[in-house]
């Protein structure tokens, strides 16, 4: 928390194109983590020093001077976190609050549901009946990845570090099958019993030894979807870990990274996909919310 400080600043001008905005949410992700140090990140710029801090937000227009915004609209974008703040209006995106609540659109209508949906059907090419082992199983997007495979018909394995959160992916989310990465001895052993029939489709949020322990159990012609690895972000020294060509060799196995981004043009139609499921009570979700702009930096911890 010393890290952070509070200052006042005057509000530019608006120009043509802008729009003044006052931030109802603002996210904290993972990626947020990577841009705390000059290393590359998935998504640069790094941080700088005494500027704020820039992440996902939903914001309400308290004036324009862009004819896509009016008084009053609510939008998504990277804005600053500050309580009040000019933004050119080509880098927001208008979304609807009578759609869903405004703060689904930093979560399961927003990045995480769209890095879920398009990496799991982009590169995981899930089939009906096929097994899915998903790792960070109860985070943002594995919860959402685990209900899409529920909702493509196939058999879902979660990985997560609590038997609480293994019950919620069950009761909640309806995964088959849950591990707990942390109380597990053998990795090995549960994952052979939760995935009978091996791994189609792994869709990796974590990297590390837990991702180790998978490819022991990728099928022939499987899909890793490489999402993120969040089990070595802190690691100042490169992990050790397990020689994965020969496992991709002798299954002919697919292994992929990807950004959210990369997928750009598709994602209207994703959120239009992911509205229409959560309408339809096919898609669930939880999510953390702390209240006050001067407590921000507390939701880090
Ligand atoms: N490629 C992209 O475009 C893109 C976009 C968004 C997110 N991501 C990545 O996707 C991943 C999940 O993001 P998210 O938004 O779902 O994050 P999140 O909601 O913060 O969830 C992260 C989960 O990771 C688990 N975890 C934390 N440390 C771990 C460790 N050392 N080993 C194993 N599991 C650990 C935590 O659960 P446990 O209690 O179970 O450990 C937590 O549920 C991250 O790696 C993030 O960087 C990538």
């Amino acid at each position: 928390m010393t890290d952070f400080e509070f200052s006042t600043a005057e509000i530019a001008e608006l120009q043509a194109g802008e729009v003044l905005l006052s931030p109802k949410y603002v996210s904290v992700d993972p990626y947020l983590r990577g841009r705390m140090s000059d290393a590359p990140s998935y998504i640069p710029p790094p941080f700088e020093i005494n500027k704020p801090i820039v992440s996902g937000a939903i914001a309400e227009v308290l004036e324009s001077k862009d004819e896509s915004f009016s008084k009053g609209d609510f939008v998504s974008g990277m804005l600053e976190w500050k309580e009040t703040q000019v933004a050119k209006a080509q880098s927001l995106m208008k979304v609807d609050a009578d759609k869903a609540p405004l703060s689904a659109y930093l979560g399961v209508l927003g990045m995480t549901g769209l890095t879920a949906y398009l990496g799991l059907t982009e590169i995981g090419k899930p089939k009906k009946g096929e097994t899915l082992v998903v790792s960070g199983a109860a985070g943002a997007v594995g919860s959402i990845v685990g209900q899409i495979g529920k909702i493509l018909g196939m058999h879902v394995v979660g990985i997560a570090g609590t038997d609480k959160k293994l019950d919620m992916l069950k009761s909640e989310f309806g995964f088959d099958a849950g591990i707990n990465y942390k109380t597990t001895k053998n990795m090995n052993e549960a994952l052979a019993k939760a995935c009978p029939n091996g791994v189609d489709v792994y869709f990796d949020n974590v990297g590390g030894e837990i991702s180790d322990a998978v490819l022991f159990h990728i099928n022939k012609f499987s899909r890793t979807v490489n999402c993120g690895s969040i089990s070595v972000y802190n690691n100042t020294e490169l992990p050790k870990s397990i020689s994965v060509q020969p496992f991709l060799v002798k299954k002919s196995a697919l292994m992929q990274g990807f950004i959210v981004f990369d997928f750009a043009d598709k994602h209207p139609d994703g959120i239009k996909q992911l509205a229409e499921w959560l309408q339809q009570g096919k898609l669930r979700y939880t999510e953390t919310v702390k209240e006050g702009f001067e407590n921000i930096p507390q939701a880090f911890f």
